[in-house]
Order: C-alpha cells, then structure tokens, then sequence
C-alpha cells in the first residue's frame, strides 16, 4: 500500500486550518491514493483548541487519515514532514508598525525554517500561507541551508483564483475556459494579475486587456484589493478560500498543472523576468514532475512591466528590512 505523507499545519487552531484539515484529511491535496499523517503545530495558548479540531478530524473517520498530532514544539511538529503548510503567522494588531510585524514574523519563520532544516523528510514541500507571506518564505528559506531553496514557496494562488473568477465574470467564459492567467510579485496591493497570455474560450486575454478603462479601473485593483473587500464584507479575512487556494497549489505541485495551463506561485527567483535572485517572488509556473518551472519567454509589455517592477521594489525593501533585522 502507498506510503503515507506526513503534512504538518501551522495555525492549524485558526481560521484557515480548521477550513484546511478536513479537506486536507479527505484527499483533496494529495489525491484518492495517498494516506495521510496529520501534525497540527500551535501555539501553547491554541493547543486546546487544536486538540478540539484533532478530535473532530478522528470523529470524520477519513478512510485516508492515519493519525494526528498536536505540538507544539517546532522540532516535534516538522517530524519527518513532506508538506508543510505554514499558516500561522503574527497578525498586524491595532497601532502596530510595519517593522514590528515584520520583526514578530522574521523570528517565527526563523525558528521554523531552522526545524524544518533539521527534522524534515528529504523531499519536503512547504508553502507559506501567513502573511507578510513571501518574505516570510524568504527567511524560513535561508534558515534552512540544506533544503533545496526552491521547495520554499509562498501562496499566490488566491489570488490567481480570484483573477480568474473575475475574468470569467467579466467575459461570460466558464472558469474551466480560462487559462495562463499570472500574478507576479509580492502577495499584497502591489500585486500584478496579468491577463496578456491568457486564453479566455477562444479569445485572448489581450483583447480584454485592450480595454485599459476596464483593466486598470476595475479588473487589477479589484482583485488586489479583494481581500479587504472580504475582510469590510465579512468581517473576518478570507479563510476557506484561502484554504482552498492553498489546497490547490500544493495538489498542483505533487500532481502537475493541467496539460496547456500554468498556475502562480511565489517562488525564490533565479534571475528570469530581471527579478533579482532570491527574492520570493510570483511566477507563471508549470508543474513539472513534482517541481515547478518557471514559464519562460513571455512577451512582457511597458504596461505589464512597470507593474512587475513596482511590485519587485516592494519585496526588495521588505528583504532589506528583515536582513537589517538579521533575520537572512
Ligand atoms: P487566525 O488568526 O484565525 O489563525 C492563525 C493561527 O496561527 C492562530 O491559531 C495562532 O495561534 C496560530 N499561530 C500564530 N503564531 C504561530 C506560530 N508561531 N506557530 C504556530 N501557530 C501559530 O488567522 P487565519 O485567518 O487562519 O490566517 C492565517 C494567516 O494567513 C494570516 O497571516 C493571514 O494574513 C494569512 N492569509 C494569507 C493569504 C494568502 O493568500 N497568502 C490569504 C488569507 C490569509
């Protein structure tokens, strides 16, 4: 019988976790084939509540759940883990400033990059989730020297997904008709959703694109803006689409994109598209087994340029900001 995969959520009390562990447990990620060993790590004030959702997932009875944990110890938590989805993070509170969030995070990510480079499986996959999640991704990555940097990866795949349900509502195309939709750059307003090579039906994406009113007064900000659109709307950030995004970025990542498709994901860069190396930065990726490949050669536009640069500027200052820290 198949191998179990040891997946380790982080913040698995919180919104996003509790929306992620049952699909999760159910086969969503991984697919119908593989089991699953559950290691929900926390903080100490969240055990109880963890334990509580452990308790729920065994009350499931998934055919495919093994067992869970519950830690809240890093190091017992990253136990021989294959993915890891790293949701828990340092929330901005009231009056906070920037260099303090970042300040809060630099030391979470540190401790956990250092775990996950102790005590991971060899192959391990992790997705950072919580935010300021790229460079969050960066500082785990250079705290662990001996995993490969390109299996740290943070979640952009909201916002794709968003990208895409906007499109298809704009054009009358079904999602399923939609494809080579990008995001580039960093998780956050600066955002770029880059629709140029996309294929809408039998339509590009440029043609939509043409209508630059639309484009840049309704299509780009809407989309980057959409999670405090939920946050004004809810009253609570996005949570199981977040957890959804996350699902579907680490299914693609161990079984592949679709055939003539690509997804975004921030990724450490190694030079293409001019953005600097190491930067945790956006791509249009292809799945390629089981790693992600950059797609190459896209034709990018002033317009769309400029944008990625903002965006790129935006993830340098803040790696600037967490290496003054000393947290790379
Ligand atoms: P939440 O506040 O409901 O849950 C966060 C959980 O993380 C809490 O249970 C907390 O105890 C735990 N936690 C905090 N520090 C931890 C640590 N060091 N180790 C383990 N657990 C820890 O928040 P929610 O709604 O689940 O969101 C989680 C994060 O995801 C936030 O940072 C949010 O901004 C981010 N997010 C990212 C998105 C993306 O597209 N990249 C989309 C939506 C949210």
């Amino acid at each position: 019988s198949p191998t179990p995969a040891v997946v380790t959520v982080t913040g698995a009390a919180g919104s996003i976790g509790y929306a992620a562990l049952f699909r999760i447990a159910a086969g969503a990620m991984l697919g119908p084939d593989t089991p699953i060993r559950l290691r929900l790590l926390e903080i100490p004030s969240a055990v109880s509540a963890a334990e509580g959702t452990a308790m729920e997932l065994d009350d499931s009875a998934f055919p495919l759940l093994r067992d869970v944990e519950v830690h809240d110890d890093p190091k017992r938590g990253f136990d021989g883990t294959d993915v890891a989805l790293l949701i828990g993070s340092r929330p901005r509170s009231k009056g906070m400033e920037r260099g303090d969030l970042l300040a809060a995070n630099g030391q979470i990510f540190t401790v956990q990059g250092r775990a996950i480079n102790q005590v991971a499986a060899e192959g391990v996959r992790v997705l950072v989730v919580g935010n300021p999640a790229n460079t969050n991704a960066l500082v785990a990555a250079n705290n662990a020297p001996d995993v490969p940097a390109e299996r740290f990866t943070a979640l952009t795949r909201l916002d794709h997904n968003r990208a895409i349900a906007q499109l298809a509502r704009h054009s009358g195309a079904a999602v399923k008709d939609i494809s080579r939709v990008t995001i580039w750059g960093n998780h956050s307003g600066t955002q770029y959703p880059d629709i140029f090579h996309a294929r809408v039906g039998d339509r590009s994406g440029a043609e939509f694109a043409a209508d630059r009113e639309w484009l840049t007064g309704d299509f780009i900000p809407t989309v980057a803006n959409r999670g405090s659109a939920i946050i004004e709307a809810r009253g609570a950030s996005s949570a199981a689409s977040a957890a959804n995004a996350a699902i579907d970025h680490v299914h693609d990542w161990v079984l592949g994109t679709p055939d003539g498709d690509w997804t975004s994901v921030a990724l450490p860069s190694t030079g293409a598209y001019g953005v600097p190396d190491g930067l945790v930065s956006s791509f249009p990726v292809r799945s390629v087994d089981g790693a992600w490949q950059v797609v190459e050669g896209l034709e990018i536009d002033d317009f769309s340029r400029k944008r990625i640069d903002a965006s790129v500027a935006e993830l340098e200052s803040e790696r600037d900001a967490v290496r003054g820290m000393g947290f790379l």
